[in-house]
Protein backbone atom coordinates (compact mmCIF):
# COMPACT_ATOMS: atom_id res chain seq x y z
CA UNK A 1 0.00 0.00 0.00
CA UNK A 2 2.82 2.40 1.04
CA UNK A 3 4.34 1.55 -2.32
CA UNK A 4 1.23 2.52 -4.93
CA UNK A 5 1.23 5.13 -2.69
CA UNK A 6 4.65 6.66 -3.61
CA UNK A 7 4.30 5.77 -7.11
CA UNK A 8 0.94 7.96 -7.08
CA UNK A 9 2.45 10.84 -5.47
CA UNK A 10 5.76 10.61 -7.75
CA UNK A 11 3.43 10.17 -11.20
CA UNK A 12 1.82 13.57 -9.73
CA UNK A 13 4.72 15.14 -8.76
CA UNK A 14 7.00 14.74 -12.18
CA UNK A 15 5.14 16.78 -14.77
CA UNK A 16 5.23 20.01 -12.16
CA UNK A 17 8.89 19.22 -11.94
CA UNK A 18 9.21 19.62 -15.39
CA UNK A 19 7.52 22.45 -15.80
CA UNK A 20 9.35 24.15 -12.95
CA UNK A 21 12.39 23.97 -14.75
CA UNK A 22 10.93 25.56 -17.81
CA UNK A 23 10.56 28.96 -16.19
CA UNK A 24 13.39 31.39 -16.14
CA UNK A 25 15.05 32.42 -13.12
CA UNK A 26 14.44 35.84 -13.66
CA UNK A 27 11.15 35.53 -13.71
CA UNK A 28 10.44 33.65 -10.53
CA UNK A 29 12.31 36.29 -8.74
CA UNK A 30 10.28 39.10 -10.91
CA UNK A 31 6.95 38.15 -10.28
CA UNK A 32 7.97 37.75 -6.18
CA UNK A 33 8.71 41.43 -6.35
CA UNK A 34 5.68 42.33 -7.98
CA UNK A 35 7.58 44.55 -10.41
CA UNK A 36 3.97 43.85 -12.63
CA UNK A 37 2.43 46.17 -10.12
CA UNK A 38 3.84 48.87 -12.27
CA UNK A 39 5.22 47.65 -15.75
CA UNK A 40 1.79 45.71 -16.20
CA UNK A 41 0.82 49.07 -17.32
CA UNK A 42 4.51 50.85 -17.86
CA UNK A 43 5.27 47.58 -19.77
CA UNK A 44 8.95 47.10 -20.54
CA UNK A 45 11.67 48.57 -24.03
CA UNK A 46 8.07 50.79 -24.76
CA UNK A 47 8.24 53.69 -27.09
CA UNK A 48 7.11 55.86 -24.46
CA UNK A 49 9.18 55.01 -21.68
CA UNK A 50 12.01 57.60 -21.94
CA UNK A 51 13.61 58.14 -18.59
CA UNK A 52 15.37 54.97 -18.85
CA UNK A 53 15.37 53.57 -21.96
CA UNK A 54 18.40 51.43 -22.11
CA UNK A 55 19.69 50.77 -24.93
CA UNK A 56 22.03 47.91 -24.03
CA UNK A 57 22.86 45.08 -21.27
CA UNK A 58 24.72 47.69 -19.00
CA UNK A 59 21.48 50.23 -19.51
CA UNK A 60 19.32 47.51 -18.50
CA UNK A 61 21.12 46.33 -15.44
CA UNK A 62 21.01 49.96 -14.57
CA UNK A 63 17.49 50.09 -14.68
CA UNK A 64 16.93 46.83 -12.89
CA UNK A 65 19.13 48.32 -10.26
CA UNK A 66 17.46 51.62 -9.97
CA UNK A 67 13.81 49.57 -9.44
CA UNK A 68 15.16 47.77 -7.04
CA UNK A 69 17.09 49.53 -5.09
CA UNK A 70 13.59 52.39 -4.92
CA UNK A 71 11.57 49.66 -3.93
CA UNK A 72 13.88 48.28 -1.17
CA UNK A 73 13.79 44.62 -2.87
CA UNK A 74 17.21 43.71 -1.70
CA UNK A 75 18.24 41.55 -4.88
CA UNK A 76 21.41 40.28 -4.54
CA UNK A 77 24.05 40.67 -7.75
CA UNK A 78 23.10 37.02 -9.23
CA UNK A 79 19.74 37.28 -8.38
CA UNK A 80 19.56 40.78 -10.63
CA UNK A 81 21.60 39.52 -13.13
CA UNK A 82 18.45 36.67 -13.77
CA UNK A 83 16.07 39.34 -14.08
CA UNK A 84 18.33 41.09 -16.22
CA UNK A 85 18.39 38.17 -18.37
CA UNK A 86 14.69 37.15 -18.34
CA UNK A 87 14.03 41.02 -19.42
CA UNK A 88 16.58 40.72 -22.21
CA UNK A 89 15.29 37.17 -23.46
CA UNK A 90 11.64 38.30 -23.74
CA UNK A 91 12.17 42.16 -24.30
CA UNK A 92 14.88 43.84 -25.27
CA UNK A 93 17.05 41.05 -27.48
CA UNK A 94 20.53 42.86 -26.54
CA UNK A 95 23.59 41.37 -27.23
CA UNK A 96 25.76 40.24 -24.03
C1 LIG B 1 6.25 51.82 -8.21
C2 LIG B 1 6.24 51.51 -9.65
C3 LIG B 1 7.35 50.59 -10.16
C4 LIG B 1 7.63 49.32 -9.75
C5 LIG B 1 6.91 48.47 -8.68
C6 LIG B 1 8.74 48.87 -10.58
N1 LIG B 1 9.10 49.84 -11.46
FE1 LIG B 1 10.52 49.66 -12.94
N2 LIG B 1 10.08 51.56 -13.58
C7 LIG B 1 9.16 52.40 -12.98
C8 LIG B 1 9.17 53.67 -13.68
C9 LIG B 1 8.29 54.89 -13.33
C10 LIG B 1 10.13 53.56 -14.72
C11 LIG B 1 10.53 54.62 -15.75
C12 LIG B 1 9.52 54.62 -16.87
C13 LIG B 1 9.73 55.74 -17.88
O1 LIG B 1 10.74 55.74 -18.61
O2 LIG B 1 8.86 56.59 -17.94
C14 LIG B 1 10.66 52.19 -14.64
C15 LIG B 1 11.59 51.67 -15.53
C16 LIG B 1 12.09 50.38 -15.47
C17 LIG B 1 12.95 49.78 -16.46
C18 LIG B 1 13.37 50.43 -17.78
C19 LIG B 1 12.18 50.37 -18.73
C20 LIG B 1 12.49 50.86 -20.15
O3 LIG B 1 12.47 50.03 -21.10
O4 LIG B 1 12.77 52.04 -20.31
C21 LIG B 1 13.25 48.52 -16.03
C22 LIG B 1 14.11 47.49 -16.73
C23 LIG B 1 12.56 48.34 -14.76
N3 LIG B 1 11.88 49.47 -14.46
C24 LIG B 1 12.64 47.20 -13.98
C25 LIG B 1 11.87 46.98 -12.86
C26 LIG B 1 11.96 45.79 -12.06
C27 LIG B 1 12.89 44.61 -12.31
C28 LIG B 1 11.04 45.91 -11.05
C29 LIG B 1 10.75 44.94 -9.90
C30 LIG B 1 11.82 44.91 -8.92
C31 LIG B 1 10.38 47.19 -11.24
N4 LIG B 1 10.93 47.80 -12.33
C32 LIG B 1 9.34 47.64 -10.44
C33 LIG B 1 8.32 52.11 -11.93
C34 LIG B 1 8.27 50.91 -11.25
Amino acid sequence: MKLLHKSIFLTLLTPMAVMAEDVHPGKVLHDDANCMRCHADLGYNQPDLTKMAPTDIKGLQKAVSFCDNNLSIGWFDDEKQDVVDYLNKTYYHFDH
